[in-house]
């Protein structure tokens, strides 16, 4: 088993507000609002790439967990918007971090990246591959978007949030009746959906990076219900129902979404973790990004049972419980 020892994130610097999107493209800030509950995105700076960010996240993950980078022997990045084919981010991150043992490597199941991170690293923990995990969430959908489409160009931002999950192993929370840890999770994925939510070029197809394109009311439709199927697949894992969820910490791409998925989950409104507004939909960060955010203002506590979930381009969908 694993359990979180430390958070941090990293957004860049620029904020981006919907009125300054009224000067690119035909949209208005209440339409923006009023359809997804974004306010504003941060937009990374020229010269400031995925890497950058999940730096600046893993390091302030590190020293809140009150870590050492050579204490880490995993790293997984959960990015679509690597800094190259290859290598990996997670290999630029592990060098940046001045790291040369262990593994690094990415993670791609696009929005729902940092779930499906999280229960790989859980999994390579608790089989005894790994000892202490950087499972980081990096994204700079600025450089995928077309500018000119304002039917995904006002959706996303950039940014990243990473956690230190460590192996339980080292019976610090021997005996405790209810012991800190990932306690469950579940992933999906159907290939059946994927021309739904993608981005129209790659190196073996086009040799282009390729911009995002998405069939918004459809992603919408499926986001729903799927995420309300794999949550309650999540609660018969753990043997958990919605009553014993502290904190929903979903993935952030629309308000609508969010509320409708809790509300169809019967999870009150006051536990649902919201940063959309502030940060759009950054993808694989946006769950690390809200965490950081709920646990920095106090509301996430140790011993907290903290469900999350996302869905993203395949589709790919999963969730996550953890007792924080
Ligand atoms: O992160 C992965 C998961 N992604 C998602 O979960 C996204 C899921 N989809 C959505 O969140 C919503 O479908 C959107 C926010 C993308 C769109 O909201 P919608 O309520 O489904 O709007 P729509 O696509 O049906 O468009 C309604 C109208 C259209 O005009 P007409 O055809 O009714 O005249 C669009 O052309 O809104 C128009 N429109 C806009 N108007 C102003 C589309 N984009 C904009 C815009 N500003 N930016």
């Amino acid at each position: 088993m694993s359990r979180v020892r430390g958070i941090g994130a990293a957004l860049p610097e620029r904020v981006v507000t919907n009125h300054d999107l009224e000067a690119i493209v035909d949209t208005t800030d209440e339409w923006i609002v009023g359809r997804t509950g974004i306010r504003e995105r941060h937009i990374a700076g020229d010269g400031e790439f995925t890497s950058h960010l999940a730096e600046r996240a893993a390091r302030k993950a590190l020293a809140s967990a009150g870590c050492e980078p050579c204490e880490i022997d995993l790293i997984i990045v959960a990015t679509a918007t690597p800094d190259h084919t290859f290598p990996a981010t997670a290999v630029v991150v592990q060098d940046l971090l001045g790291i040369t043992g262990g593994v690094a490597f990415d993670v791609g199941a696009a929005c729902s990246g940092f779930v499906f991170a999280m229960a790989t690293a859980d999994a390579l923990i608790s089989v005894g591959s790994a000892r202490r995990a950087l499972v980081i969430g990096a994204e700079t959908f600025s450089r995928i978007l077309d500018w000119d489409d304002r039917t995904t160009c006002v959706l996303f931002g950039d940014g990243a949030g990473a956690v230190v999950l460590e192996s339980t192993a080292d019976g610090a929370d021997a005996g405790a009746s209810k012991p800190r840890g990932v306690i469950a999770h579940a992933m999906r994925s159907d290939g059946s959906h994927r021309d739904k939510l993608y981005v129209d070029g790659g190196p073996s197809t086009t040799q282009t990076s390729g911009f995002l394109r998405m069939r918004g009311q459809e992603v919408f439709r499926f986001a729903v219900q799927a995420t309300v199927d794999v949550v309650e697949d999540v609660f018969t894992r753990a043997g958990m129902t919605a009553d014993d969820i502290d904190w929903f910490v979903p993935h952030q791409a629309n308000k609508r979404i969010i509320d409708a998925s809790a509300r169809k989950l019967g999870i009150a409104s006051e536990k649902v973790v919201l940063t959309v507004a502030e940060h759009g939909n950054t993808s694989a960060a946006s769950i690390p990004l809200a965490l950081d955010r709920a646990v920095s203002d106090g509301r996430i506590k140790q011993g907290d049972i903290v469900l999350l979930e996302a869905l993203g381009g395949g589709f790919t969908w999963g969730a996550a419980i953890v007792r924080w």
